[in-house]
């Protein structure tokens, strides 16, 4: 006969193919301290509402403590045949405390509100992990704009030469992607930290469970109260995964721009020997495999989304076994993206950017020519199609003399042909680049000062995002120790109305 807790209107045993099809006990493994955690508090409030007496809350408290301390010592052996950890954790409890005590734990309780309540405090400790390492790679991009805010870089669109801009600006420019990647997780972790447990199975119970105290005792924000809502939603998962996404595909670029640019076409960064890979035959490579693989493991964090989304369409309200499947692609996608993260923050700590050749490329191509069209507007009285026109007419004809550009002679001469007279002193500053970045005045512009007061506007921001994951840790952090001042309380004797007091 099974031994399973919920044998009681079973006749056969489960077949073990269905026990390891149906199994979660792999998932869940990284949700057993939340597990205890939840049965504690819930132990405390079933207790503290007088559901269950003082003398069985402690009998559970010190079930779970051991179970706690196996755990830790990595001897809590999680059993297939158990289904999951919640059912592991209660039948090691009825083990270790006898099935009175033990069996008295789930009062008012299923585990459809206790997957979604673990599951919700594991995401928080993973999304706070996952915003330390972005906040280590954009440290690492405002550290390498620091001293470059005016030094020349080539700035692109298409993968052509567009108009020149400065390395400063360039790394700011995804700092400043990073720090809505950053406040999208944090939006999501706002609505993760909601409570459900209290929920039951679905409806709510007809004990007088006390929702707000287990929420309290858990670090909760608040209470998440509609109880079908509770046991039924992953979409505060489908946000995770959906701002997870969109952080990879954003590192992607990033990563896209390094290996592009560590070639020898290009030669504008090379990165430090123990970030990158050789080859097993050819004796002279030297490979960029850390970004091909963070752009190429972005594959698995949309995968893990479309996974989700996939599996939650087709749910009616109530808990539905589909919803299991939620925590697979969850944790990979979180152990996909912190490593790149901060793989790509040590990448770009370590690697090292020719300024000399940046310089070169920055002017390169006819990249001044829009500084000369506008010059044509504010000198000559052109309207902007008009210089447009003219400068590319200007341009057609020396189309294979790409540096011709740097000659003012030259240009004045050009300029003269096509009826615009010009000294070429004007025309000087306005094919010199670094002049011509000088000249942006818009905010949010390459201009220098621009990217400084960028750079200190990021950092400051990033100041407050650490500070934020700091104060978000440690509120957890003070939720766990009153719980478990509560619990050595109890075992101590102490009276739970005192505890709680
Ligand atoms: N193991 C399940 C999960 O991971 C939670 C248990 C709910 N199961 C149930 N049969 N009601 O989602």
């Amino acid at each position: 006969m099974s031994n399973k807790l919920w044998s009681g209107r079973f006749s056969k045993p489960t077949a073990k193919a269905v026990e390891e099809f149906t199994e979660s006990v792999s998932v869940d493994a990284r949700m057993v301290a939340e597990d205890i955690w939840g049965s504690e508090a819930h132990a405390i409030m079933l207790a503290a509402q007088g559901i269950i007496g003082e003398d069985d809350l402690r009998v559970i408290l010190r079930g779970l403590e051991r179970a706690r301390e196996l755990h830790e010592a990595g001897k809590l052996k999680l059993r297939q045949d158990r289904e999951d950890v919640h059912m592991n954790v209660e039948s090691y409890l009825i083990e270790e405390a006898g099935i009175e005590f033990g069996g008295k734990l789930h009062t008012g309780r299923s585990r459809n509100d206790q997957v979604a309540t673990d599951a919700r405090m594991r995401m928080r400790v993973e999304i706070l992990d996952t915003q330390e390492a972005l906040l280590h790679l954009q440290a690492a991009l405002l550290e390498l704009a620091t001293g470059n805010e005016a030094t020349l870089f080539p700035g692109f669109t298409h993968v052509q030469h567009a108009q020149p801009i400065t390395l400063g600006f360039w790394a700011t420019a995804h700092a400043s992607v990073l720090a809505r990647d950053f406040e999208r997780l944090s939006g999501a972790y706002d609505r993760v930290n909601r409570c459900p447990l209290g929920a039951a199975a679905l409806a709510g119970s007809s004990f007088p469970l006390d929702r707000k105290l287990t929420a309290k005792l858990l670090g909760f924000d608040s209470v998440l109260e509609h109880a079908l809502d509770c046991v039924s939603s992953r979409d505060h998962t489908l946000e995770t995964l959906s701002a997870l996404a969109i952080c990879a595909s954003n590192l992607s670029k990033l990563a896209e721009e390094l290996v592009l640019w560590s070639t020898s076409e290009f030669g504008l960064v090379t990165l430090d020997d123990a970030y990158a890979s050789g080859s097993s035959i050819m004796p002279q490579k030297k490979n960029p495999d850390v970004p091909e693989l963070v752009r190429g493991r972005t594959g698995r964090l949309y995968g893990a989304l479309v996974q989700m989304l996939t599996v939650v369409k087709g749910t009616p309200l109530g808990y539905n076994r589909d919803l299991q499947e939620d925590r697979f692609q969850l944790w990979m996608a979180f152990d996909a993206l912190r490593p790149s993260l901060h793989l790509m923050g040590d990448v770009i700590a370590t690697a090292r950017f020719d300024t000399d050749r940046a310089a070169e490329l920055a002017g390169a191509e006819f990249a001044c020519a829009t500084e000369l069209a506008n010059w044509l507007v504010r000198q000559r009285g052109l309207s902007f199609r008009e210089s447009h026109e003219i400068v590319g007419k200007l341009v057609g004809a020396v189309a294979d003399a790409p540096d011709a550009f740097a000659d003012a002679g030259r240009v004045a001469e050009l300029m003269s042909q096509a009826g615009i007279e010009a000294a070429a002193a004007e025309l000087v500053p306005l094919l010199d680049p670094a002049r011509v970045v000088a000249g942006y005045r818009t905010t949010g512009s390459t201009a220098p000062r621009e990217v400084r007061r960028m750079m200190r506007a990021l950092a400051r921001q990033a100041e407050r995002s650490r500070a934020d994951v700091e104060s978000r840790r440690s509120r957890e952090w003070s939720a766990r120790q009153r719980t478990q001042t509560v619990v050595r309380g109890v075992l101590a004797g102490e009276g739970l109305g005192d505890l709680l007091a």
